[in-house]
């Protein structure tokens, strides 16, 4: 497989989305940092990730504890100097409830990870991409995060009582969009992605497609050429609505 010198970052990497992400970037010659919070879990998502013939290592990182996040910081910054790629993907779906029966606890537990924990990851990885000769960020985001669709009782996701979930991924696309406003006179670009409906854990695998056709569209826009967008939400079939 053909080596470059790009450095990507996957949190959430052991499984699911982020798993086969690391897959796919790392069969274009990228170097992955597989991000995972559990040890045992990360080593055996790397044994699939070497059975490919893919360059990759453990980042042991938890996106709600700051020195994991911090531990990680060193040592890509020791090791490497600089951070190509920040796929933003670990996340967690615990609620299916309407808003008056949603709990404050699962409220803050979910947007401790799917938004506080971008936020953290983001800000602390950023010198670092400041240092890429083309960084870039991929948000993790989902149809539940636009409120067009939300507001929408014809969408198809009308019924959805993801309402946590929802509230972390419309906060996770004005992250998005106020980061891109920042950096936009920086080499770094930063974009939302829908991957659409996939079958992992996060919905008992009852979502549609499969994690190797759902994530072309993350890798995309890891890989955006020069010209590409920033400040966007993306999905297999063009602009998403916010
Ligand atoms: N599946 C879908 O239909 C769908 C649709 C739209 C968007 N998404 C988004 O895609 C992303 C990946 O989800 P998935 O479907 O691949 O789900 P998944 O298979 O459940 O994977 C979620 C990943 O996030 C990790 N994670 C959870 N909390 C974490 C934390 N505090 N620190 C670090 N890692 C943590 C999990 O690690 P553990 O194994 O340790 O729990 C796991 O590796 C999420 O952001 C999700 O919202 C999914």
């Amino acid at each position: 497989m053909p080596k470059n010198n790009t450095i990507a970052l996957i949190t959430g990497a052991n499984k699911g989305l982020g798993l086969e992400t690391a897959r796919q970037l790392g069969l274009k010659g990228i170097k992955i940092l597989l991000g995972s919070r559990s040890k045992k879990r990360g080593i055996q998502a790397l044994e699939l990730l070497k059975h490919d013939g893919i360059d990759a290592e453990i980042i042991i990182l938890d996106v709600n504890k700051q020195n994991t996040i911090n531990a990680a910081v060193s040592k890509v910054k020791h090791k490497f100097k600089k951070l190509d790629i920040l796929i933003n993907n670990a996340g967690i779906s615990i609620q299916r409830e309407i808003p008056s029966k949603t709990r404050m606890s699962e409220l803050r537990k979910t947007m401790d990870t799917n938004f506080f924990g971008v936020f953290a990851v983001t800000n602390a990885f950023l010198p670092l991409l400041r240092k890429s000769k083309a960084g870039r960020i991929v948000n993790v985001s989902s149809g539940l995060g636009s409120l067009f669709k939300l507001s929408d009782p014809n969408w198809v996701g009308a019924k959805s009582r993801s309402t946590a979930y929802s509230i972390s991924k419309v906060a996770l696309n004005a992250l998005t969009v106020l980061f891109a406003k920042e950096l936009k006179d920086t080499q770094i670009k930063i974009n939302s992605i829908n991957p659409g409906s996939t079958a992992t854990s996060l919905n008992q695998f009852r979502g549609i497609k499969k994690p190797v056709e759902s994530v072309k569209i993350i890798v995309y826009y890891a890989t955006l050429p020069k010209d590409g967008p920033t400040g966007g939400f993306f999905s297999e079939l063009g602009k998403e609505p916010w």
